[in-house]
């Protein structure tokens, strides 16, 4: 069934979703490329990262708030099985905006390095280590800190893989099926 008038997110919602898409698309971008990167290139290119992950996490946190005041557009109404894989795809990638910089931030809380780096956000915002992990003893930190490691790079692999379902998904509705579904998310 072709909507004549789409059903459209609202505004501070439509902001929010193209926000954290851009920073979590940027941040999967400089994470994989960290090891290719020149050492002068490597430590601004974290501090970046971190920076830009912190900032997903606010608003990812404004995002849920949204989330849990308002009632999103209905899914419209495609086949049974693309209706149940975008509801599952929308809260596995509500899980991932909070876990993907959450165990980031808790990998370099547990640097052995963290005190001679204090963490600012953007080079300006002085910004803070999560404590328990931070003042743990040398030899537990780092264990923790590898850990945490594996922990978030898989996270941040099983969250680029959500992220092309939807994508691909959106794509698939708006130019194969030839349904008004960017729309329901574009600004103006
Ligand atoms: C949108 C959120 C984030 C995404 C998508 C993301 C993604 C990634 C990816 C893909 C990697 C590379 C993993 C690998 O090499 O296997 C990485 C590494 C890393 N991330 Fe994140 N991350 C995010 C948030 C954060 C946050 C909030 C922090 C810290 C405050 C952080 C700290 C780090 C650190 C320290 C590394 C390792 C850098 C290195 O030493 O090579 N990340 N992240």
């Amino acid at each position: 069934m072709q909507l004549s008038v789409p059903q459209r997110y609202t505004r501070p919602a439509i902001f929010l979703h193209w926000a954290v898409a851009t920073l979590i698309a940027t941040n999967l971008l400089i994470g994989f490329t960290f090891d290719y990167l020149p050492k002068n290139d490597l430590r601004p290119m974290i501090d970046a990262h971190k920076s830009f992950g912190i900032t997903v996490l606010g608003l990812a946190i404004m995002r849920l708030m949204w989330r849990a005041t308002h009632t999103p557009p209905p899914i419209p109404p495609y086949a049974e099985w693309e209706r149940r894989t975008a509801h599952w795809v929308h809260w596995v990638l509500y899980g991932f905006i909070f876990l993907v910089p959450l165990s980031g931030w808790l990998h370099d809380s547990a640097w052995k390095g963290a005190a001679g780096h204090p963490m600012k956000l953007f080079w300006v915002i002085p910004w803070f280590r999560i404590g328990p992990i931070e003042h743990l003893d040398a030899a537990t930190k780092e264990y923790w800190h590898s850990l945490l490691f594996t922990v978030h790079s898989t996270l941040a692999y099983a969250l680029a893989a959500a992220f092309v379902v939807h994508v691909a998904g959106a794509l698939k509705h708006q130019f194969l099926d030839d349904k008004p579904e960017l729309q329901r998310m574009w600004p103006g």
